[in-house]
């Protein structure tokens, strides 16, 4: 398993926890950055990350920002994304069973660096429920294909 990390200035706090989470796990990590507190851009860090599962580079994402509600927009406008923003362990836990997310997002000013740690370790173990959900999350993916080019 591999997966790629990104955040701006406003998720970074949480990164190193989450980092940590993924290779407790044994999961081969790419940080996209960023790596300081230095105001950026999130729709930069989305990107990078969103390409690399979109282009198959990776299996899943992680991304960061200061609510994480940009940075999961400017994501779930790559073709093949499913961005989630995610609160609590309920839906870091719903969004991978229900929706096959596979990208988690959070917010560094929401979650704290233990909270992200479980809600990241939830996201990872909980499959995919499939059955009434997959015709769910494929008419997700039915619009996407009238709507993106
Ligand atoms: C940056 O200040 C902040 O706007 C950003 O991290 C994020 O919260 C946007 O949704």
């Amino acid at each position: 398993m591999k997966i790629a990390i990104g955040c701006d200035h406003g998720g970074i706090a949480i990164k190193p926890a989450v980092v940590k989470v993924l290779e407790e796990n044994g999961i081969e990590t790419v940080d996209f950055g960023c790596f300081d507190s230095s105001s950026v851009d999130y729709p930069d860090y989305a990107l990078k990350v969103a390409e690399a599962v979109s282009q198959g580079a990776v299996d899943k994402g992680i991304i960061l920002c200061g609510t994480g509600i940009g940075i999961s927009i400017a994501a779930n406008k790559v073709k093949g994304i499913r961005a989630a923003v995610c609160h609590d362990l309920f839906t870091a836990q719903m969004c991978a069973q229900h929706n096959n997310a596979n990208v988690l997002a959070m917010g560094g000013r929401v979650v704290s660096a233990e909270l992200a740690e479980q809600m990241t370790q939830i996201w990872l173990d909980t499959p995919f429920e499939g059955g009434r959900h997959s015709g769910r999350v494929d008419k997700i993916m039915e619009i996407e294909n009238k709507y993106f080019k």
